[in-house]
């Protein structure tokens, strides 16, 4: 099994990756590390904690807490997409009786690479925060780290929090600059311009079955499909952090090719705005694996399959 660790700002999308990533058994998660995003940290952590509770797993998965704010901005909490408690308020009601493991995510994530030496796949579905910190604090990591998979930016299409930017880009542009430049050899960037196309619908959602999962995504997923149909019009829901985990799970679910990738970071107008240059106009060597396109019906019955069994 493929070892990651999964950096979250758990938000309803990232529940639904997290749920993915443990229901298929395919991966053996060393740790969840969480960051300041949609939610605060701590309720991000919290979340994380119920999910695994929900999965019964919240003994064999470490949960670790990391930045409580982005590296110079302050935060950009979302509440009006994914409610107050940041899961749609679902498991409102549930006791949180797991304990967090101590110590800080950049530092977890580094003592985890060393422990397994170019084993580990990083899937990050929130600011970047945590990496940036790690990078500052020990460079070479990008050697040691198998590969970073993350769901963030648009390439092609128009933001999802300002009219350019992508919400994960948006709220630590300086942690994703530090990224993008520290020379990964594998970074694959899964954007808006495919995870807009990963659609879930009531008939998914049917699918699923009454089930504590099932009544799970239903519950959480309510109020964030009206927001998705406020704005898309279309009567669905994207999974967008699902589809980083699916990337990671299922490689030839997606189309990627290798571009140069810059963030803008001092402009007014366009702060988080990822640039993708596809015609190399800046004769730069290519710093990411961008998803291009999607196999999205073969995505989506992966996710329902996977989640029903
Ligand atoms: C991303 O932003 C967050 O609100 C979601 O959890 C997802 O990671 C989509 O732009
Ligand atoms: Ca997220």
């Amino acid at each position: 099994n493929k070892k990651v660790i999964l950096d979250v700002d758990t938000g309803v999308d990232d529940a639904l990756g997290i749920i993915l990533a443990v229901q298929s058994g395919e991966m053996d998660i060393v740790g969840i590390t969480t960051v300041n995003g949609n939610v605060s940290v701590d309720t991000a952590t919290n979340n994380t904690c119920k999910i695994l509770q929900l999965l019964g797993v919240e003994q064999q998965i470490p949960v670790v807490r990391g930045a409580a704010k982005p590296l110079l901005r302050k935060p950009v909490f979302e509440h009006r997409v994914h409610g107050e408690d940041g899961i749609g308020g679902a498991l409102r009601d549930m006791p949180v009786h797991t304990s967090v493991t101590e110590g800080f995510a950049p530092d977890y994530i580094i003592e985890q690479v060393l422990r397994y030496p170019g084993e580990i796949t990083l899937i990050m579905t929130a600011p970047m925060t945590n990496l940036a910190l790690a990078l500052m604090k020990r460079p070479q990591l990008i050697h040691e780290i198998k590969e970073v998979i993350f769901m963030g930016g648009v390439v092609k299409g128009v933001g999802n929090v300002t009219p350019v930017a992508e919400y994960n880009m948006y709220v630590d542009p300086e942690a994703v600059k530090v990224v993008l430049h520290a020379g990964f050899p594998s970074l694959t960037l899964v954007g808006l311009d495919v995870t807009r196309q990963a659609l879930l619908s009531d008939a998914h959602i049917t699918e699923l079955g009454d089930t504590p999962i099932g009544r799970y995504v239903k519950e959480s997923t309510s109020d964030y499909m009206k927001r998705y149909f406020e704005r898309n019009q279309v009567q669905a829901c994207a999974l967008h952090d699902p589809l980083a985990v699916g990337v990671a799970l299922r490689p030839e679910l997606v189309t990627t090719h290798a571009y140069y990738v810059d963030i803008e970071t001092r402009s007014e107008l366009c702060d988080g705005q990822t640039i993708c240059d596809f015609q190399n106009r800046l004769k730069r060597e290519p710093n990411v694996r961008v998803c291009t396109d999607v196999d999205a019906d073969a995505f989506l019955r992966l996710f329902v399959q996977t989640l029903r069994t």
